[in-house]
């Protein structure tokens, strides 16, 4: 029988590279288990090899014997070795079928691991954005530093002794959670629902994706807003929908063409009360055509409410979910902007025909969410914390929203012009005609500035150039530093343009 380790090879070289390794990282069992492993699988230990006796390798790598046995049966529990009774442990004769033949490295053109057609038509779509939390003025940060993290934390307590209490999952999301939120949207939003219709989602992107999932088949219509939120592109793609671009303008998503126009379209993605990023409202006669069009045709209105919170000169619009007497909206809210954008809670409020597909396709999906954080928000709800930061954070806005306005028209005069808007936690400030935003924001993100260019948000609508500026989650220094920084890149960007 062909002894690997002692008629080829002594032991004290084939181990020679498992005593150099570094001792520190992982326990001594797990490591030799691991090296033997890859010496097998790799074949530089062929089948039938003989291994030394435990004895044997506990004196030559100074471990004791129980380690060595312990390695050796986890070896034979797994199917890499094999005992001969008398006659030590053996490479499993098993391997020999499955095991390489020569050390393999994969052909220079093979790919490692498959992609879907799906995933390919993924790399297809403008990539997001990334937000680095250092960067100044980024437009969908909060004011972190004014969330009441003590308060925070007790919720936190609370609901970590109320999993004692919760029942298991729920694919829909916690009850508690889910009747906060209903009693919320139905206090100050006009949305007509109760909490069986609200469903938790880990942010809206995941609301999303479950949305067009569950309503689009391939080369379905979906009416989007140009510009609009590219966060939704994937959802669409992954669901095989195919994007019909709908201007905005000052009414916000221009309907008189484009529902004569798309009559075949299966779906509207819309944030009717601020578009995003403009900040135009939809009007009321838009919004009743939208609601007609859906009605006449069989069709969902998705309305993405994400910051309509921050209204900052009266109290929220109503949300267009609110006039639908025929249950075809769903309508998506979130709390990451207005608490904290790792929160990653948010909801679907469905029409009542919707929960029950919806709630089986959880079930596949994901098996809902971790109720701790849904649990922790609940609390906060009920003990009225939300509400009142909510208020204190649209006050706070608008006074920064104020000193960055001040501040743009100080530092740029007519080189920035605001396009006004009734709230929100950014700014669109337009360029001269003429100049590359993208080129201006690149070099911003140089500097450490979170600044967007307004024409990535264009999808096939002629772009309009200009800045997207956070100010919501920024106080007057930052905001002065932010304005510092961007001076010179404008100055030199604006001079060679002209
Ligand atoms: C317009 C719009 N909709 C939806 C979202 C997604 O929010 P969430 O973090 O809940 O996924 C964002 C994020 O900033 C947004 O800007």
């Amino acid at each position: 029988m062909t002894t690997h380790f002692d008629k080829q090879q002594p032991h004290s070289e084939s181990f020679t590279p498992f005593l150099q390794q570094s001792k520190a990282q992982r326990p001594r069992y797990r490591a030799l288990f691991s090296y033997i492993q890859q010496r097998i699988l790799s074949g530089e230990l062929p089948t039938q090899s003989r291994l030394p006796s435990s004895r044997e390798l506990a004196e030559l790598l100074s471990l004791s014997r129980n380690t060595v046995k312990q390695v050796y049966e986890m070896l034979l529990a797994e199917g890499y070795i094999e005992t001969r009774h008398g006659d030590g442990s053996y490479v499993s004769q098993q391997l020999s079928l499955n095991l390489p033949t020569e050390h393999h490295s994969p052909a220079p053109d093979a790919e490692a691991v498959r992609l879907s057609a799906k995933s390919r038509q993924l790399e297809q779509i403008r990539p997001l954005f990334h937000q680095h939390p250092q960067q100044l003025l980024l437009p969908a940060i909060a004011a972190l530093d004014q969330f009441p993290w003590q308060q925070w934390q007790r919720s936190v307590a609370h609901a970590g002794k109320q999993m004692k209490f919760s029942s298991g999952r729920n694919f829909m999301g916690e009850p508690a959670l889910r009747s906060q939120i209903a009693a919320y949207l139905n206090a100050t939003r006009g949305i007509r629902c109760d909490m069986q219709q609200v469903m938790i989602c880990s942010g809206s992107q995941q609301g999303m994706q479950l949305a067009f999932s569950m309503l689009l088949n391939p080369g379905d219509k979906v009416l989007v807003e140009d510009p609009g939120f590219p966060g939704i592109d994937g959802a669409i793609s992954n669901a095989g929908g195919i994007k019909v671009s709908v201007p905005i303008d000052r009414q916000g998503f221009d309907t008189d063409t484009v529902l004569h126009d798309s009559q075949d379209a299966r779906l509207a993605f819309i944030t009717p009360s601020r578009n995003f990023p403009l900040g135009f409202t939809l009007s009321l006669e838009r919004r009743l055509q939208l609601l007609k069009w859906a009605r006449e045709h069989g069709c969902c209105i998705i309305e993405d409410d994400y910051d309509s919170e921050f209204r900052f000169d009266g109290p929220p619009l109503t949300a267009l979910q609110g006039l639908d007497g025929e249950h075809c909206v769903i309508y998506s809210g979130t709390f990451s902007r207005i608490l904290h954008p790792s929160m990653r809670l948010a909801y679907l409020v469905l029409p009542p025909a919707l929960v029950d597909p919806f709630n089986r396709m959880r079930g596949f999906m994901d098996g809902g969410l971790s109720s701790l954080p849904q649990l922790a928000l609940a609390d906060f709800m009920a003990r009225g914390l939300f509400t009142s930061h909510l208020r204190r954070m649209r006050k706070l806005y608008k006074t920064r929203r104020s000193y960055l306005l001040q501040r743009i028209d100080e530092t740029f005069s007519q080189q920035l012009v605001w396009e006004p808007s009734d709230g929100g936690m950014h700014g669109v400030f337009l360029l001269p005609p003429g100049n590359d935003d993208t080129a201006i924001a690149a070099q911003a993100v140089n500097e450490g500035l979170g600044i967007r260019p307004l024409s990535y948000y264009y999808d096939k609508q002629p772009p309009r150039s200009g800045l997207v500026i956070g100010f919501a989650g920024y106080n007057e220094t930052q905001i002065d530093t932010g304005v510092a920084r961007l001076k010179p890149i404008l100055d030199s960007h604006l001079k060679s343009a002209l």
